[in-house]
């Protein structure tokens, strides 16, 4: 690993997650007069850290660092643990900032279910919410921020000047090398996104430790959630097929609820759990692999 201040440069991996809020704010939330530019220009400190993550971001995350990556934890031989388990493991990751304002992972990943499910969702849905960040315990292994959250895009083909500071690309190595900084690059027109690496972190993770037990419409949300290249800008379809467009209209409609969900009222968990726990036991084995 990096020195510290490249492994952590975020205060919590929550102040990517605010960066992103403010890029696509809620159309709720900014109805009150204020332009989508105004909300999202608002004076943060927050933004030079944020900046500096993806500074990191995007010059580190190469080809070959994914495909290191894959070789690495997609042996899945780290941990197994109950899922129970593993939310305790995950809300280890405290916010040390802002003790008493932030919601442990836990309640993120609850109120984006609980959502879900107001809406009338079906329940592999519900617990596809459940389920989206669980790949964050990649930061407890030991894994840098960068390597872990922040945007999605693919690697191997051209940087789009649509993913978020786009800039910072000229000092991943990938951009100089020409069977990697094409168009199409390593891929070939519309070859869809299963042939695709994309860059490493938490939902290419986490996608493929449940891949056995949720519908592909789930899958999509969890391996996709984070790739707004795509899902808001519209970047990549050059590399998607027919398959991956009709499944980007269930990452679409998910993103909402991991987004906009986000509230200071935790979630009552003695009341939700017997409910969650069903659901958990009706797809998903006694332990996950880690
Ligand atoms: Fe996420
Ligand atoms: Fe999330």
């Amino acid at each position: 690993m990096k020195n510290n201040s490249e492994a952590a440069p975020l205060k919590s991996l929550d102040e990517w997650e605010d960066d992103v809020l403010r890029r696509y704010p809620d159309p709720e939330s900014i109805t009150d007069g204020k332009t989508v530019e105004e909300y999202r220009n608002y004076d943060n400190p927050e933004r030079d850290t944020v900046k500096e993550f993806y500074r990191l971001n995007h010059t580190y995350q190469t080809y070959d660092f994914v495909l290191n990556k894959q070789a690495e934890f997609l042996k899945f031989d780290k941990k197994e643990m109950p899922i129970w388990e593993a939310y305790e493991f995950l809300n280890q990751l405290v916010d040390d900032s802002d003790p008493d304002t932030d919601l442990d992972q836990l309640q993120h990943l609850l109120q984006t279910s609980e959502a879900i499910r107001r809406d009338g969702h079906p329940d592999w849905m519900v617990l596809t919410g459940l389920l989206h960040d669980m790949g964050k315990v990649l930061c407890l292994f030991g894994e840098p921020q960068w390597a872990v959250v922040g945007d999605t895009f693919p690697v191997g083909c051209a940087h789009s000047d649509k993913i978020v500071y786009p800039e910072f690309f000229d000092q991943n190595p990938d951009s100089t090398n020409p069977a990697y900084n094409t168009k199409y690059g390593a891929y070939s027109p519309n070859c869809g996104l299963r042939n695709v690496n994309m860059s490493w972190g938490h939902d290419e993770y986490v996608y493929n430790m449940v891949k056995d037990y949720l519908p592909e419409s789930g899958l999509y949300m969890l391996r996709y959630h984070s790739f707004y290249a795509q899902h808001r800008e519209h970047a990549y379809d050059h590399l998607m097929d027919d398959h991956d467009r009709e499944m980007f209209k269930w990452v679409k409609l998910f993103n909402p609820y991991d987004l906009y969900s986000k509230n200071p009222n935790p979630p009552d968990w003695k009341v939700l759990k017997p409910y969650y726990e069903d659901l958990v036991a009706k797809y998903l084995p006694a332990t996950l692999k880690f």
